[in-house]
């Protein structure tokens, strides 16, 4: 459903310095998966969401190799006009920040009948009011038809996050971007979300990448998970592998410092230090830094991504 192929980016730094924000990336996308992508802040998540279906601003780019697939059509030579066509119709997006996203002065029935009719001219209010209701639904909506006239400050967070799925899913789109759709709502109202994600992924053989900086929430609804860190893949595999038997230092740091994944009682360990900025030309590996158990050659070379298992990638010289 998408494939990213040695993809990178430059984009320009405030000063006119060259940013290499996304470096060589290969991932893929089943259909009926969801690939799950972990990263700290400043890792690279969004450039990478907003890359496959170009939505980084122009002018901010420097430079742009390899290629994006999406159900076999490449996204990175598409005019706008392409790229109109699949954003909403065969890729849903849901941001972080669902006020930024909706708009305030629309009631709930005319921001999802706008993404109905930026692709398809010719439905009748009466079909499309059926399709919001359906989209909402099965974004969790118990009772959608009461909340068609509110206005997003009318709504709670937690069904403002459910609004901006079903604006996703209303065109039924076989992939989903999500980045980070449940940061901003409490524990238990996330758990309820990624259990209608997930049910949709099932029921609708939908695809999604779903970016999150927290891994528990990825093992919660991935099949996949891909750990990005300053740019860089530095480990990919099935959930499971990733979770119970992870091979990159920088994954069995995260997960160190996420006790309740393997072990209840064990203190969190945070990880010491901060990840290096996309200026600061690194010629090794980029967790070189903060790694346990680097050494001189891991500060001089990069090390690529190599199969070690059965769909299981690691990019680190002491694997
Ligand atoms: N339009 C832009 N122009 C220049 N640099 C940018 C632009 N957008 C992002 N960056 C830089 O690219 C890097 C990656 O940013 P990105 O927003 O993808 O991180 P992220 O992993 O999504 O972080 P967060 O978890 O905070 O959302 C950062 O160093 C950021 O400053
Ligand atoms: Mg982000």
């Amino acid at each position: 459903m998408l494939k990213i192929e040695n993809y990178s980016i430059v984009l320009k730094g405030s000063d006119g310095r060259s940013l290499p924000v996304l470096e060589n990336i290969n991932l893929e996308v089943a259909d009926g998966t969801c690939l799950g992508i972990a990263g700290e802040s400043g890792s690279g998540k969004s450039v990478m969401a907003m890359s496959i279906v170009g939505l980084i601003p122009k002018a901010s780019i420097n430079n742009i190799s390899g290629h994006i697939f999406i159900d076999s059509k490449e996204t990175t030579n598409a005019t706008e006009d392409e790229l109109n066509k699949i954003r909403g119709k065969e890729v849903g997006f849901v941001f972080q920040e669902p006020m930024t996203a909706m708009n305030p002065l629309m009631k709930l029935q005319e921001q999802i009948d706008e993404v109905i009719y930026a692709h398809e001219s010719n439905v009748t209010p009466k079909e499309a009011k059926a399709r919001v209701i359906d989209a909402l639904t099965r974004a969790g909506f118990k009772e959608p038809e009461k909340f068609l006239d509110s206005y997003p400050h009318q709504l709670s967070g937690g069904m403002r996050q459910r609004a901006m799925i079903a604006m996703a899913l209303v065109m039924k789109p076989n992939l989903i971007i999500a980045d980070e759709p449940t940061t901003a709502i409490d524990a238990e109202l996330q758990i309820q979300l990624l259990r209608e994600l997930r049910k949709q992924i099932v029921e609708q053989h939908l695809s999604m990448l779903f970016i999150s900086h927290d891994l528990g929430v990825l093992r919660s609804i991935s099949d996949e998970i891909a750990i990005l860190y300053c740019g860089n893949l530095l480990e990919k595999g099935p959930t499971k592998e990733i979770i119970n038997n992870p091979q990159h230092p920088y994954t069995c740091d995260l997960i160190s410092a996420l006790p309740r994944l393997v072990q209840e009682r064990k203190l969190p360990q945070p990880i010491i230090g901060t990840l290096p900025s996309p200026d600061e030309k690194l010629s090794g590996c980029v967790y070189a830094d903060r790694c346990k158990i680097a050494t001189n050659n891991c500060y001089n070379s990069r090390p690529e991504l190599k199969k070690i298992g059965d769909s299981h990638f690691v990019a680190c010289w002491h694997k």
